[in-house]
């Protein structure tokens, strides 16, 4: 091996050593969050949607229904069991996902993702 191959085989052992915390803590990562149902979900055992649906499409939804409540002024929601609710963020999605610690913020640290919607909107002091 000649001298700049000395060196870039150093450069790679240094920047592998140098990164590994980076990347091991990727593949080892935090389980994948396993967000809790409040007492009040579980009884019910539905949510709006399925929970395939919800999973990646709740935001989409929050979305959604702000803009029908806002824009529209339309204040139920009727999902496709025919089940209706009341358009809200916190009297409705927070009054059965009142363990937003568990739930929502379970999730939303595990893919770095810090809605602000509760700059404004109000969730339950802690109860399961
Ligand atoms: C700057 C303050 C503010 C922020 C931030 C905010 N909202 Fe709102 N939101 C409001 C106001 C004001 C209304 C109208 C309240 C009404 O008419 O009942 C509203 C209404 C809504 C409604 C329909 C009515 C209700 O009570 O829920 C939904 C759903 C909603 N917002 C979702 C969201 C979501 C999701 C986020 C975050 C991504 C968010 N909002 C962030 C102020 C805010
Ligand atoms: C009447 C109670 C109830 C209401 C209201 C409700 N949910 Fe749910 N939600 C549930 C239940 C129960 C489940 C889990 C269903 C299951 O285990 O298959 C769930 C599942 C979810 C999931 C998927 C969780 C996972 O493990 O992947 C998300 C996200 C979610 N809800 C968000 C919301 C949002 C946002 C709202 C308001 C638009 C809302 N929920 C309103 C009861 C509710
Ligand atoms: C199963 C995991 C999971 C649960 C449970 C969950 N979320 Fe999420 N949520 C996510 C993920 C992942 C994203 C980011 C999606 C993206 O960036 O495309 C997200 C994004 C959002 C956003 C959009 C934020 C933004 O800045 O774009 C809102 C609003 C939101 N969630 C509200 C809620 C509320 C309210 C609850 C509890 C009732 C909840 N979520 C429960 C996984 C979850």
């Amino acid at each position: 091996m000649n001298d700049k191959g000395m060196i870039i085989a150093g450069l790679i052992i240094f920047f592998t050593i140098f990164t590994f915390p980076i990347w091991y803590n990727h593949g080892a990562a935090a389980p994948p969050p396993e967000p809790e149902l409040s007492q009040k979900a579980k009884a019910a055992k539905t949510c709006v949607e399925d929970t395939a649906y919800m999973r990646t499409e709740h935001m989409h939804l929050l979305n959604q229904w702000r803009n029908t409540a806002v824009r529209d002024g339309l204040r139920e929601y009727t999902g496709k069991d025919g089940k209706t609710y009341e358009v809200s963020l916190s009297n409705t999605c927070l009054d059965c996902h009142s363990n937003k610690e568990q739930f929502c913020d379970r999730c939303h640290n595990y893919a770095s993702v810090t809605p602000y919607c509760w700059d404004c909107h109000t969730y339950p002091k802690e109860k399961m």
